[in-house]
């Protein structure tokens, strides 16, 4: 990337859940401003801005990551996954139907950033037991639903996901 003088803006062009997306961003523009004002997908929400409450977390070149903690610039030529990516076609994912099944959501604010995180746990960890689970949602702060609701969708899915790999 060149250096540019305060104000003037990179071109950043990076692959938004499987489509090129391009778009201008400061050398300290967060990835989280930049997924939702440059490139609109405003389902990443953001809460804290400092890493503790979860609420931005993307997947980037497949690793869960705090998109607050991430300047777009580091982004440019990467694959960024955001919820929008987990039901392309209008059809919710597994896990995305396990917390509807499960009332896992009440204002929804904290929900895209856990279905991303558990999305890349599960997917990484299929045999995950319940308190791995537990640890990944301890990593981001719900304030409506106490956790339970949350707990048994990834428990769910878990169970389903194990139960489906023993099939033969
Ligand atoms: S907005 Fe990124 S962790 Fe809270
Ligand atoms: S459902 Fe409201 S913050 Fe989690």
């Amino acid at each position: 990337m060149p250096i540019l003088k305060a104000g003037e803006r990179h071109t950043v062009t990076l692959t938004l859940n499987g489509r090129p997306a391009t778009g201008y961003a400061e050398s300290r523009t967060l990835l989280s401003d930049f997924i939702r004002h440059e490139l609109g997908a405003t389902g990443t929400h953001v809460g804290c801005e400092h890493g503790v409450c979860g609420a931005c977390t993307v997947r980037v070149d497949g690793k869960a990551v705090r998109s607050c903690l991430t300047l777009a610039v580091q982004a440019a030529g990467c694959q960024v996954e955001t919820v929008e990516g987990l039901a392309p076609r209008g059809t919710l994912s597994i896990l995305q139907e396990a917390f509807k099944r499960h009332h896992a959501v009440q204002c929804g604010y904290c929900t895209p950033g856990i279905l991303m995180s558990l999305t890349h746990y599960l997917e990484t960890n299929p045999e995950a037991t319940e308190m791995q689970l537990r640890e990944v949602i301890g990593g981001h702060l719900c304030r409506c639903t106490g956790y339970t609701q949350i707990v048994a969708a990834a428990v769910d899915v878990a169970t389903r996901l194990r139960e489906a790999a023993r099939k033969p």
